[in-house]
């Protein structure tokens, strides 16, 4: 691998240890896949806290041999610098303020609290949240960052057309620390073209839709980039967020073309960049009835747990719940936990959606979602989601079958107890 001077330098040690540790796993990891060179990035999201179980033990040896081992891969502890790249804490297993709630043991609470204080001071923002970008960490196209949490790479290659791989908790905490990650996959412009065009012959509109399109694609793309076109209406950004979650979960896609909507493709010649299509797909009814069937796992029309917020909501669709359940109570069997960033928590508290929230029976949480958390409210039998990737999830994870459906479907299903959704 080609290394720059000050690469170099980080490799040999005179920027200390830790960034030595960083840069050598960059370059073993980047010679594994293939780059032949880093690229800079001043734009990190990854995993740095201390919120699991299996960290107890590592914890009482300090916060350096935490960050050594998970985030550098490390078993020598070495002291960790203050972060070279602008930085975020992605979601954690822990709700700060809800964690009993959510079933969490006290001792990991103020274990993650005190990870949190420790690795805010080395400059780690604690947005705690899978949806950086709703919460001010905004790349610009063409800007290179490394990134992990599927649905928000998707998001940052497609719609905001930075440009990043999936990365994990070593590849993130190394590039933290160096401001570099190897130049690879979805770094290089020629791998951002579309592979698969795909024709979308039913309307699209709700978020529902966009789940169920990203549901029935992602499988059957798996790891390529499709290009679509169709009976999709304009979306918004929460519904983007649906589709590129769903899509990512039944496959693993990072990139989509929307000509039109999304930055790198104003037509679909231009999505294609020359290449031609390897596989032209049709969405019709048949297919999205073949989504639906696959994410609608129960049987049992009574619903213990209603989890709305993945990924984490945006402020609006916070408003939409309140606004649904204003004045009326949730059935006295079922829990609603409606999870958002922390940061769009504090403006639904200031706004009073949280109040309209809490007095109908619900839970407003933050900093985690029940795939992440492995926890469900206890005694939770069957589950009601508006997401397609908490739906695919949740049964694998905690073992309990799953309804999906609308926001409505599911505020129903909270206020009533029991799922009465159905595809229309
Ligand atoms: Fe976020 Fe958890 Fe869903 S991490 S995307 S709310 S599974």
């Amino acid at each position: 691998m080609k290394l720059t001077d000050h690469e170099k330098a980080l490799a040999d040690g005179t920027h200390g240890p830790a960034k030595a540790k960083a840069i050598d796993l960059l370059m073993r990891y980047g010679e594994a896949l293939g780059a032949e060179r880093l690229v800079e990035t001043n734009n990190v999201a990854g995993a740095f806290n201390a919120s699991t179980p299996s960290v107890r033990e590592l914890v009482k040896k300090g916060f350096d041999a935490v960050y050594s081992e998970l985030n550098l891969d490390s078993a020598e502890v070495v002291p960790i610098p203050k972060m070279v790249a602008n930085t975020c804490q992605l979601i954690t297993g822990i709700d700060n303020d809800n964690w009993r709630i959510q079933g969490i043991p006290e001792d990991l609470a103020v274990q993650q609290k005190a990870a949190e204080k420790h690795f805010g001071g080395l400059g780690i923002n604690m947005f705690a949240t899978c949806t950086p970008y709703q919460v001010g960490n905004v790349p610009v196209k063409g800007e290179h960052c490394a990134w992990m949490e599927s649905s928000a790479v998707i998001y940052c290659n497609s719609v905001l057309g930075a440009r990043t791989n999936t990365e994990g908790k070593e590849s993130t905490g190394a590039a933290a620390l160096t401001g570099r990650i190897p130049y690879w996959g979805y770094h290089i412009p020629e791998n951002r073209r579309g592979t698969h065009l795909v024709h979308v012959d039913v309307e699209v509109d709700d978020i529902m839709d966009w789940g169920l399109l990203g549901y029935w694609l992602g499988e059957i793309v798996q790891e390529d980039v499709p290009v679509l076109t169709g009976k999709m209406k304009q979306p918004s950004l929460i519904k983007l967020k649906h589709f590129g979650a769903a899509a990512a979960s039944s496959g693993g896609v990072e990139m989509y073309h929307v000509p039109g909507v999304t930055p790198e493709a104003r037509t679909v010649e231009e999505a294609f960049g020359g290449n031609k299509p390897v596989e032209t797909l049709r969405y019709g009814p048949a297919e999205r009835k073949i989504a639906y069937d696959n994410l609608n796992c129960a049987t049992e029309r009574k619903v213990d747990f209603v989890m709305l917020g993945c990924p984490h909501n945006a402020i609006e669709q916070v408003w939409l719940i309140a606004s649904m359940v204003e004045g009326k109570k949730i059935s006295p069997d079922t829990q609603l936990w409606v999870h958002t960033p922390r940061a769009l928590r504090e403006v639904a508290e200031r706004n009073g959606y949280v109040k309209m929230i809490t007095d109908a029976g619900g839970v407003v949480m933050s900093d985690t979602c029940p795939a992440i958390s492995r926890h469900a409210p206890k005694g939770t039998r069957v589950i009601a989601t508006d997401s397609a990737k908490q739906a695919h999830y949740l049964p694998a994870i905690l073992g309990l079958p799953v309804w999906f459906g609308t926001v409505q479907n599911c505020v129903d299903a909270a206020l009533t107890g029991r799922w009465n959704g159905g595809l229309q």
